[in-house]
Parts: C-alpha cells; structure tokens; sequence
C-alpha cells in the first residue's frame, strides 16, 4: 500500500531545486485552486497561533478545505496507535499535517504513506517556520546566497531547520548557545552534507559579529516546562539585546519565530525596533505554507477521493 509520497518531515526532505521552486510558488499572488474538493487534516498535539491558521487560510486559498483537529480528541497512541489515526484519516483527507511532542510520531504517520505528511512542529524540526524564515530574507535581500544568519539562544527544533535551510540556501549560519544546548555533531554533519558550514560558539558576540540577521526563539519549548528553571539559567546571558544586535551588520534585520518573551531571549528595542521583520515573518507563514502545499499539489495531483481506490 505505500505509494512513494513526499513528505516534509524536515526541511531537507526537498532538494535545493525543489526548496527554490516552493519559494517561488509562496510568492505567486494568484494561486490556482490545486486543493478544490480535497481536505487536509490539521492534528495539534500542542497549542499554536501562527501555524495552525497559516495553514489553515493557505488551504482556503487553494481552494480545499482545512481541518483542525486537537490531538486529545484523536489521541495519538492514547485512544489508538499514531499508525491508525493515520490509516483513518488518510481515508477522507489529502494530506496530513501534526503537530506532535515526539518526532517519532510524524516519522510514523509518513511510514505508513498513504498521505503526504507535514511536520507541523516537533520536538526536533520546524519545517514550516524555516520555509517563512528564508522567504522572509528573500523578501529583504533579493538572493540568499553568501548571506549570513546567527542565531542566538537555545539549540531548538526552530534553530535546526533554520540551520538546515541556510545551508541549502546557501548561507552562512552560526549558532551560540550555552554549553550543552547548542546543536549537536550530528547537525553540524547534515548542514555539511547540504553544502554549509555551522560555527558553533558559546559567544554571542563573536556569533552576531558583521551578520546580515539575527535570529532567537524562546528559551522553553513546549514540552519542555520541566526544565525551565535550568535553561532559564543557562541562558542568561544569551538574550538578544540592544547592544548584541549592533554588532551585526547596520543594515542586519532581526527574526524570531513567535511566540515572544520581551526581556527574556530578546529585548523590546530589538523586537519592536525598526530592523525586525517579526510581523512579516508571521504572516509569511501563511505564503509559504501555500507555496509548500501548491507545489505537493503540483507533484502528486489529486486523483479520485479516498486512499484505498
Ligand atoms: N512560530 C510558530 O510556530 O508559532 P505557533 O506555535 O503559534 O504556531
Ligand atoms: N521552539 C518553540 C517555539 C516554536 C514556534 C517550541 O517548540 O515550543
């Protein structure tokens, strides 16, 4: 029963052509209705702003229907395995997209592949954010590459698809965090497979020194609350000031995915000064998630309703 389709579990899942061609379709104002009689299945088991609706309104603007669906209602390997919810679902909807605390659980949806399966966060990657994150500068710079990012504060799920999607875009991305929240060897050995070359550093000067943007997210993820005390302290020092960002470039923007904790990972001057791009950044969510399920569309169309016929 498995039939081969494309999933983005990480942003890696497409080639550099394929990320390029996305981006492109996420900047098309006049989008065709690809999606006209197919639903997606929106599975959350963690809460959201951005993402949920992003994608919700990039469906109605193909033309298809979203569905939200709360991960306690179909509880995943709670009130039957992940594998099943997704057999079931796959049934009605064209594509699936979740949210989920473990990563394991979208790499189980997509194993079973009668669906294209979307990450829509986990514990390890934000596919989703780093397609709005290199949209966003492309909006700014034109052409990515020979740019540079550093990206400040904890090693995340949010850092590791924006070093992913740097690299293979062709930018320079530098990444400081505490001792023991930085992105691992095994990260630093994917973003040299995908062409790049991630410095990491327990510095935050030397980090944002010259770069073109500077990026933080929060410190806690969610899932993460236990350890809030600990990180909380590791990461003092690693906060996004006034001070820190003049040390990029003078023309360097800031981003951060959202949500946002002013005076913890980033200062109010910074987030609300004139060089963030936050607002944008969020609602390209939306355009990108558009251009990501354009493309899907464009690669596998539709045909008939239903998995199994
Ligand atoms: N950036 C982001 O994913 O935000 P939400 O958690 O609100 O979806
Ligand atoms: N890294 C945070 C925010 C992502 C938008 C989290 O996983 O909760």
């Amino acid at each position: 029963m498995s039939a081969g389709h494309r999933h983005l579990l990480e942003i890696d899942d497409l080639t550099p052509a394929e990320l390029d061609r996305v981006l492109s379709l996420a900047a098309d104002p006049s989008p065709r209705p690809v999606l006209a009689g197919r639903g997606v299945a929106l599975v959350f088991e963690k809460p959201s702003a951005r993402t949920r609706h992003s994608m919700e309104m990039a469906v109605v603007q193909l033309g298809g229907h979203p569905s939200y669906i709360s991960g306690i209602e179909v509880g995943l390997d709670q009130r039957e395995s992940v594998e099943d919810v997704t057999r079931t679902l796959a049934g009605y909807y064209w594509l699936i997209g979740a949210r989920v605390f473990a990563h394991r659980s979208v790499e189980r949806m997509a194993a079973v592949d009668w669906r294209p399966v979307v990450n829509l966060l986990s514990d390890r990657s934000h596919p989703m954010q780093a397609l709005a994150d290199l949209l966003t500068l492309r909006q700014e710079w034109g052409v990515l590459a020979g740019r540079s990012i550093a990206y400040v504060g904890d090693g995340n799920n949010v850092c590791r698809s924006l070093a992913f999607a740097a690299a293979m875009a062709g930018m320079d991305i530098r990444v400081a965090s505490p001792a023991g929240f930085n992105l691992d060897d095994a990260d630093a050995d994917r973003v040299a497979a995908l062409g790049g070359a991630l410095v990491r550093t327990e510095d935050p000067v030397e980090a944002v020194a010259g770069v073109d943007a500077v990026y933080t997210d929060v410190w806690v993820s969610r899932g993460e609350e236990a350890e809030a005390a600990t990180k909380r302290d590791a990461l003092v020092r690693f906060g996004v000031t006034a001070e820190l960002f003049a040390g990029a470039a003078p023309d360097a923007v800031f981003l951060h995915c959202l949500p946002a904790h002013r005076g913890e990972e980033v200062a109010p001057d910074v987030i609300d000064g004139p060089r963030s791009r936050v607002w944008r950044q969020a609602e390209n969510r939306m355009h990108a998630a558009r251009g990501l399920l354009w493309w899907l569309a464009e690669s596998a169309p539709p045909a008939g309703h239903g998995a199994l016929r």
